[in-house]
């Protein structure tokens, strides 16, 4: 493996992107670049109101955020002016903002060349929506993980469930591990999906010269040993 290769982990919302591609960087020594943290952290940095701001106004707000990402594998650092973001930017609220403000030219601008910077410095493991087709073209290996929509919502109230009812917005909320939970979070995620598939710019869909992983009835270990395999031949 080169000094410099950059491996893309693209895919929709809760597919296990983060899971594994923390755990490749892991196998692999490398850095981890979450790309879908850095663009939740814009919508919480900036707030809802910052969707209004007309073009220039926007670009002056995001010019003051500096990324950096430091270590690798699970000690993978991303800081933005120096703070690391928490559990703030994990909520489906945020995610929700997030994509809103993924569909700006001004943002993917932005984030694009803060990602690339990142990039230039070393080798990484990036994840996120547009890493092969946009971001990184270049890549050494371009991975697009996908899933069904009910089992990537089933998957997504287990861990809302692991994480505890503290974790849940609204109070008048779905018993945790109902039904009518699963619906709701289904429906989540395929509304975020068509908003992500469908915007303008740099919709989410795999690069040609991607490896298309459907992970529906694969445990998250055999996916991992998949990805292992092939980025080992690079
Ligand atoms: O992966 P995530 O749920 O943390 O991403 C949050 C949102 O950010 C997602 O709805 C789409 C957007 N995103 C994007 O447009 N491009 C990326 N490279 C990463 C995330």
């Amino acid at each position: 493996m080169s000094t410099h290769t950059i491996i893309t982990l693209d895919g929709p919302a809760g597919v296990g992107k983060s899971t594994l591609a923390k755990a490749l960087a892991r196998e692999l020594q490398l850095p981890f670049l979450d790309t879908g943290a850095m663009f939740r952290y814009v919508a919480h940095a900036l707030g809802e109101d910052a969707l209004k701001l007309d073009g220039p106004a926007l670009a002056a707000r995001l010019e003051t955020l500096d990324f950096d990402l430091k270590g690798s594998g699970d000690n993978s650092i991303l800081a933005c002016n120096g703070q690391v973001p928490g559990n703030e930017i994990r909520t489906e609220q945020v995610g929700k903002l997030a994509s809103k403000f993924a569909a700006l030219p001004e943002v993917r601008d932005f984030l694009k060349t803060a990602q690339q910077r990142l990039g230039n410095r070393g080798p990484l493991v990036a994840e996120g929506r547009d890493m092969g087709t946009v971001v990184f073209p270049q890549a050494a290996r371009k991975f697009f993980l996908d899933a069904d929509p009910l089992v990537r919502a089933k998957r997504r109230q287990l861990q809302l469930l692991e994480q505890g009812a503290d974790k849940r917005q609204a109070a008048n909320a779905p018993a945790p591990g109902s039904e009518e939970e699963l619906r709701q979070i289904e429906a989540q995620i395929r509304e975020r999906d068509h908003q992500d598939r469908n915007r303008a710019i740099a919709p989410l869909r795999p690069a040609e010269d991607a490896i298309i992983v459907d992970t529906s009835n694969l445990s998250l270990d055999q996916v991992l040993a998949k990805l292992l395999d092939s980025a080992r031949s690079i």
